[in-house]
């Protein structure tokens, strides 16, 4: 009798490539091309145009949201609580602006014309009324969604009704909207084939016709044979960026709306994806269903604005990563919150409310790479939690993207914690410099009704109120010029040297304390005066403002301070010069 043994590969992961090289070859795979599919899934190939731009969020803006401590467990009464603690204590004066309702304020059901509503027990007067209260109180409202089709909380969301939210938004007077990204569906990477295009014009029944094989062709596009088709022709190659369909002579003879059929090719069982620009501006999304239909040809329409006389159409598909498709949606809401407060305050009469927008898409696409075109700012990490290897580690990969900082499109660390969970008075300060530091939003996350006394007037005696209300720190956050600090060196000890070039040539200087022992930190301001970045002139004598402890002092050069674990020194550098 003989006993055949199967071996089995033990090394993970030598096992693992024999394994998948021998499944790949049985089930007919391309390894290369697997590979190259890998690839491109984290490759940007699309560009959004300039910067997002809409006179808003010129310093890191500063506000407080509901998220961090009170989750789901909001109300109209407790969001109108938090506003007048806002206004009352102080907090108002020392630049704190926005009251941001986090998930869970809507409804779990649209109303009867597709727009959000506010959940009808919770929120009773509904979201416009308490945007206008909040207004009263010198303060403005921010509002949360998600680019899926339900938020984190899964609650309706606004991917594939842009138009409608930012509309509603607009109108409800909203002036901050975070746009998170759960439940979001990628947009997909391949286009239909396309047979011909009609353009009709509504109530009519006869149409212009053209055939896709008479438009011009760009990238891989090509003409292919199919004899089940009316002309034995079509168009394919449009998709993942690769080229594009155009028909450059559409001649209507008025300006009006017409209707666009688009005679496809059926094929592939999963869905497709084509943007529609008309006259190189106006872009209309089609998606097309997996298909395993009878008929051999299908159709898509849409209604699309034509111009009297020669019009050009073009069908492509821009998409050609899950980073391409972030960054497509993401622009695209930013498109209709500008429109929509434009359209409001163009209907209406009244000045115009810019919605400051913030991605929360927690940096899975790089989105310091493309979020300045996008919006005014971007999270950078997965969410903050309230103790301190959380805010340890988002500094540590926030610190490092300073470059993509500047006045009206900012690096979001995340919104703060300062008060919030078992943070040390050290650790709390030292969140708060940190942020200050790095120009990040300023959003508090605690519950801020404790910084006012039983008589209503401000608890200045609060250790977390003097925190988050020390005007100098604040003033290193909202320095117009916009810059994030650069860690010039870590050392052996683990105290990390930031600085950031201030207004005036003046200079901030962070030494931080990241280790779990005392530290000594030191700097020489000789030495950061020659690096190139910042423009502290060189003088005899520096005039230094220890922040945290509020002296000043003078020095030629060194500056040192003992630092317990967990802790910062921050100063404010500026030369004197007579
Ligand atoms: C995500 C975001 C958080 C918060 C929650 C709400 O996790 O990153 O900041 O908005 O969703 O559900």
């Amino acid at each position: 009798m003989s006993i055949k043994r199967k071996l089995k590969v033990a090394l993970p992961v030598a096992g693992l490539t024999v394994a998948a090289g021998a499944i790949m070859k049985q089930q007919n795979i391309c390894p290369l091309c697997v590979a190259k599919r890998v690839l491109n899934a984290t490759r940007i190939t699309y560009k959004n145009e300039g910067r997002f731009e809409n006179g808003v969020a010129l310093t890191p803006p500063m506000g407080w949201s509901s998220w961090n401590l009170f989750r789901h467990r909001i109300n109209e009464d407790l969001i109108y609580e938090i506003a007048e603690a806002m206004a009352k204590s102080g907090l108002k004066d020392a630049g704190y602006t926005y009251v941001n309702i986090d998930d869970c304020w809507q409804s779990s059901s649209r109303d009867k014309n597709g727009r959000l509503q506010a959940d009808l027990a919770t929120f009773p007067s509904g979201i416009k009324n308490l945007a206008e209260r909040v207004n009263a109180l010198g303060l403005k409202l921010g509002i949360y969604s998600s680019n899926g089709t339900l938020t984190c909380e899964d609650l309706p969301a606004s991917l594939y009704n842009e138009a409608i939210d930012a509309d509603t938004f607009a109108e409800w007077g909203i002036e901050y909207f975070k746009y998170d990204f759960c439940h979001n569906k990628p947009i997909p990477t391949s286009a239909p084939d396309i047979d011909k295009i009609i353009i009709t014009k509504p109530n009519e029944k006869e149409g212009i016709v053209i055939e896709a094989e008479t438009g011009r062709l760009t990238g891989k596009a090509r003409v292919a044979e199919d004899s089940k088709l009316e002309t034995g022709k079509y168009v394919t190659g449009l998709s993942a960026n690769g080229g594009a369909l155009i028909f450059d002579e559409v001649e209507v003879d008025e300006d009006g709306e017409y209707i666009l059929t688009i005679g496809l090719r059926k094929a592939g069982l999963y869905q497709k994806y084509a943007e529609i620009v008309v006259n190189e501006k106006d872009c209309y999304d089609a998606y097309f269903p997996s298909t395993k239909g009878f008929t051999h040809e299908g159709r898509h329409q849409i209604t699309i604005k034509l111009n009297k006389g020669v019009n050009s159409i073009k069908i492509h598909n821009p998409v050609a990563s899950r980073m391409d498709s972030a960054i497509i949606q993401y622009t695209k809401m930013g498109k209709e919150l500008k429109r929509a407060t434009k359209e409001y305050a163009e209907r209406t009469g009244q000045p115009e409310k810019p919605i400051v927008y913030s991605i929360c898409e927690w940096g899975v696409n790089r989105p310091w790479k493309w979020g300045a075109g996008a919006g005014n700012l971007w999270r950078t990490t997965m969410d903050i939690k309230a103790f301190w290897a959380s805010i340890l580690a988002i500094y540590e990969f926030n610190v490092r993207l300073y470059k993509y900082a500047g006045p009206g499109n900012w690096n979001d660390p995340d919104m703060l914690e300062v008060g919030n969970g078992n943070l040390t008075d050290d650790e709390n300060k030292a969140h708060f410099s940190l942020w200050c530091m790095m120009a990040a939003p300023l959003i508090l996350g605690n519950d801020i009704r404790t910084f006012l006394k039983p008589d209503g007037t401000p608890d200045t005696e609060n250790k977390i109120y003097k925190i988050v209300t020390n005007k100098d720190m604040i003033a290193i956050d909202q320095d117009r010029r916009g810059i994030q600090c650069r860690r010039i060196r870590t050392t052996l000890s683990l105290v990390d040297v930031l600085v950031k070039p201030l207004e005036n040539k003046e200079l901030a200087v962070c030494l931080f304390n990241k280790g779990e022992m005392a530290a000594k930190g030191e700097f020489s301001i000789r030495e950061l005066t020659s690096l190139g970045f910042i423009d502290l002139p060189k003088a005899a004598v520096y005039e230094v403002k220890d922040i945290w402890e509020n002296e000043i002092f003078t020095s030629q050069d060194k500056v040192s301070a003992e630092l317990p674990k967990h802790s910062v020194k921050v100063y404010r550098i500026k030369a004197i010069t007579d």
